[in-house]
């Protein structure tokens, strides 16, 4: 019998079909949380410790920055609904301007999220000239960099995190046009920190614009960081962090992981805030971030600036005992930054609907990486640290790891000598 005709929308999707499957029957995908107490969260009857929150200085549990939203709600309503052409409430100058002295940055512009940055502005950075994007860049960028493919420029990708690759590429595009090079500070899935300064350097070489995306930096890592500062003051982001200047590059980061609030910032020269002034549609058009986040961001830099430093370093030890018992395990993970983003593969990637029941019925939350978020070759999970994070949770997510490799084949740690 011949099979009935596909229907219009029977061939959409269809490469998103193990992360379809995994979102109706596995619990740790749209999940529903029911209710939260710190850093536990109720699902049904199920109460988890959750390691898949990117609130890393557990800015959404701090009173202080509770308390900040009533009085400015009171004050300025619930939203500010202009655009930002249209109106700005003072707090964004505000925040602007103590982003600004906090990135030691030139300028800064904030806009609602890093996706609305990346689908606007990398277009218009790069015009007719070319991308080159880092073959793991984010896939927020990766769209930002097709949309500008759209519009007339040529996207070239260079191999992952290789700045030699990226010189090959640059040399063979033509002087003139916009050079614009994409790429992630601290990646969202290895946790690590490019080497930004040789990226940097060349594109200072080849006068091309670094256009970085430090989402995860932001707030985690910044300025000199030494022994006692392994993350490095102030959470003032990569650049800082690994002691660069602003020369050429384009810095992007948001609020909505370390800092829990809905607000991103590119830090930029000023020639440049004002062009996006008039050219971003996200500026022209885009409602704004509620009042309620631009209060705790405000709330945010205020925590920083008091109990940052004790807050990161609270982080960095509860990162370093997960990280120290992976090891211990003999498990494999991207991780050599100690940063609090700990992923760890598998060596089936069959076996990750296993997996994720088995660490929700522990009562262990993390993030299921899943084909096509990951390739095939890298599925596994992703542990995530936050200073909200008790030591108990923190003992709780090692025992359940040793259990789990009694039942499961991790992919393993290469040995040294090797
Ligand atoms: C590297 C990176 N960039 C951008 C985003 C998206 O940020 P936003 O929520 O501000 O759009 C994420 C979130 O997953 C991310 O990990």
């Amino acid at each position: 019998m011949t099979p009935p005709p596909p229907t219009a929308t029977a061939s959409i999707g269809r490469h998103y079909d193990d992360l379809d499957r995994l979102r109706r029957l596995n619990p740790m995908y749209d999940a529903v949380i029911d209710e939260i107490d710190g850093r536990m969260i109720r699902i049904g009857d199920q109460w988890l410790a959750d390691f898949a929150s990117c609130n890393y200085l557990g800015f959404d549990l701090d009173p202080e920055i509770m308390d900040a939203v009533e009085p400015m709600v009171r004050r300025w309503g619930t939203h500010p609904s202009w655009s930002r052409l249209l109106g700005n409430p003072r707090p964004y100058v505000e925040i602007e301007e103590r982003l600004t002295e906090l990135l030691g940055a030139p300028d800064t512009l904030v806009l609602p999220t890093i996706s609305h940055i990346h689908s606007t502005v990398i277009p218009l950075l790069a015009g007719q000239g070319t991308v080159l994007m880092d073959g793991q860049a984010h896939k927020t960028i990766y769209d930002g960099c097709s949309i500008a493919r759209g519009r007339g420029a040529t996207l070239v990708r260079f191999p992952a995190n290789d700045p030699w690759a990226l010189e090959q590429e640059l040399r063979l595009t033509a002087p003139g046009a916009p050079r614009v090079v994409c790429m992630d500070g601290v990646n969202s899935m290895t946790g690590n920190v490019p080497d930004l300064a040789t990226f940097a350097h060349i594109c200072r070489e080849y006068d091309a614009l670094l256009y970085v995306d430090d989402a995860h930096g932001f707030g985690v890592i910044g300025d000199s960081p030494d022994a006692a500062h392994p993350y490095g003051l102030r959470g003032n982001s990569i650049v800082r962090h690994v002691g660069e200047s602003y020369d050429n590059v384009v810095l992007v980061g948001g609020f909505s992981k370390a800092y829990s609030s809905l607000l991103a910032f590119l830090a930029l020269p000023t020639e440049l805030k004002n062009f996006l002034k008039v050219a971003a549609p996200t500026y022209l058009y885009s409602g704004p971030s509620p009042t309620a986040s631009l209060a705790t961001v405000l709330a945010g830099f205020d925590v920083n600036a008091t109990r940052g430093e004790a807050i990161r370093a609270d982080l960095h030890d509860k990162t370093a005992r997960v990280i120290s018992t992976v090891n211990a395990l003999g498990l494999y993970t991207p991780n050599a930054s100690g940063l609090p983003i700990v992923e760890l593969p598998l060596t089936r990637a069959e076996d990750i609907d296993e997996v994720g029941n088995f660490l929700f019925a522990r009562g262990v939350y993390v993030t299921l990486a899943a084909y096509p978020l990951v390739p095939r070759s890298q599925v596994g999970f992703r542990v995530q640290v936050t200073a909200a994070n008790t030591h108990e949770e923190i003992t709780h997510l090692c025992d359940v790891l040793r259990e789990l490799c009694q039942r499961f084949d991790m992919a393993a740690a290469v040995p040294d000598s090797l």
